[in-house]
């Protein structure tokens, strides 16, 4: 199985791999919303277009791979951001691990979605996915850019 993602600016071509959280801590201090979707206007996002968008961009995911996300479905979002696709898989799915390496667009995506009750927030970070328990998810939703993604077959934290 793969999982696709419209492209993350988290790695730009001025930024070394080994300063990831830096980076996206940054970003997420200057201006989260934006950060995460560029169609938003830097001073006045439409707020609601932009969670909108989180289900579109699920969507157009899974459509042309033929999958979807079960109410038994527990779903790992790697690379979560401020959980604009995040709240769309929490509505499908019967859990979210929503993970991420910076702390600071966590703490925003924690306050965004507080009334969203099926998600845990982690900090950590995709290349590894060290917190999340082997065998104990079926999905992954991958940004294309986060280094190395699991192996869906042979990586023993997704069942196939
Ligand atoms: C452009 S945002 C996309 C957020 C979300 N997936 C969405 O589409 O709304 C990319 C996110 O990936 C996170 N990120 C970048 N590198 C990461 C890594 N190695 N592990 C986990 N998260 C990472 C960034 O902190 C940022 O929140």
């Amino acid at each position: 199985m793969r999982w696709d993602l419209a492209e993350s600016r988290c790695y730009g071509a001025a930024v070394a791999p080994t300063e990831p959280e830096r980076f996206c801590d940054e970003r997420a201090r200057e201006n989260a919303l934006f950060y995460v979707d560029d169609q938003v206007d830097y001073r006045d996002p439409d707020t609601e277009a932009f969670w909108r968008r989180g289900d579109e961009t699920l969507e157009k995911i899974l459509s042309p791979l033929e999958q979807t996300v079960s109410p038994q479905d527990t779903v790992v979002d790697i690379g979560c951001g401020v959980g604009r696709m995040t709240r769309a898989l929490a509505s499908r799915a019967a859990r979210v691990i929503a993970l991420d390496v910076s702390q600071e667009i966590l703490a925003r995506a924690r306050e965004l979605n507080a009334q969203v009750q099926n998600v845990e927030w982690i900090h950590g970070d995709g290349r590894t996915l060290a917190p999340i328990a082997a065998g104990s998810v079926e999905r992954m939703l991958l940004p294309r850019r986060v280094p190395a993604p699991p192996r869906s077959r042979d990586d023993a934290r997704v069942r196939a």
